[in-house]
């Protein structure tokens, strides 16, 4: 059973920055063509030549993941440009607000819940639509987090929505089983991608925290997320479906 993703169309949401950006160029390294598509048109853009200038071949689409419109756009523009779809990492998402649940916010309550949990959802509404018409499709992978299987302190709708993913993982991997559509879930621990830089300079105390609650010591890197992510989506993985896969150096296991 290969990794390879010679001759795939891979789409990644949130590719421009961070573990979407580090799963796009790993797609593209694999031999996948990479749709890369974020609501930010730099990092998307910068994305793009990364792949570009190692070889790969890529394509930015500008998407906000929360409106249907733009992603059933997305869909069409994937098609449209390299005539299939195989695999998607429905990567996209914020922490929000930290801040206890009494005194959350509901503007934040609805930007966490409409981008992690409303965005994967439509990202997976429109690329079971392309596979199934296609009659064939590979894969699907939906970023969760340690916070889909625990509590996370000071994150309560974030957590929501990383439990949420996975019962939309589960779901999805029954529904669309008989299709020989993949779905699984990679549940996250802390990597190390730009949202950490603010907090971690602001209160390094909050970094030695951090640590201490992972097993192996160390934050993960955007690359190793990125490694499970494309092995879910390659034939190594023919036989999973449903699963939700930690990343976390140990987090969960304790
Ligand atoms: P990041 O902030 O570096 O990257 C997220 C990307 O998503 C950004 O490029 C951003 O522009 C894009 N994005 C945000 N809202 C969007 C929208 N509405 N439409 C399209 N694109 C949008 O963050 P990071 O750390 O790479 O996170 C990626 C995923 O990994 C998220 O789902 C996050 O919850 C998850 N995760 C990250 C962990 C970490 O420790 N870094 C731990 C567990 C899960």
């Amino acid at each position: 059973m290969e990794t390879t993703l010679i001759n795939r169309v891979a789409l990644v949401t949130g590719a421009g920055s961070g573990i979407g950006q580090a799963a796009a160029l790993a797609f593209a390294r694999a031999g996948a063509r990479v749709v890369v598509a974020d609501i930010n048109p730099a990092g998307g853009e910068e994305t793009v030549r990364q792949i570009t200038t190692a070889g790969g071949e890529a394509l930015f689409v500008p998407t906000d993941v929360t409106q249907a419109g733009a992603v059933a756009a997305l869909i069409q523009q994937t098609v449209a440009a390299y005539g299939r779809l195989d695999c998607a990492f429905n990567n996209a998402g914020i922490g929000g607000d930290a801040m206890p649940l009494a005194e959350g916010s509901e503007a934040n309550w609805d930007n966490v819940i409409n981008t992690n949990l409303k965005g994967v959802w439509l990202g997976m509404k429109y690329e079971n639509q392309q596979f199934l018409a296609q009659g064939d499709g590979v894969a699907i992978v939906n970023c969760s987090s340690v916070g889909g299987q625990v509590g996370v302190l000071g994150y309560g709708p974030y957590a929501a929505t990383k439990h949420g993913i996975l019962g939309l993982t589960k779901t999805a991997a029954l529904e669309y089983a008989a299709a020989r559509i993949r779905v699984n879930t990679v549940c996250l621990g802390p990597i190390n991608t730009p949202p950490y830089e603010p907090l971690f300079r602001a209160h390094p105390e909050f970094r030695t925290a951090l640590l201490a609650q992972v097993p192996l010591g160390r934050l993960g890197e955007p690359a190793e997320a990125a490694a499970a992510a494309i092995w879910l989506c390659s034939d190594a993985a023919s036989f999973i479906t449903g699963a939700a896969l930690p990343v976390d150096g140990g987090w969960l296991a304790q």
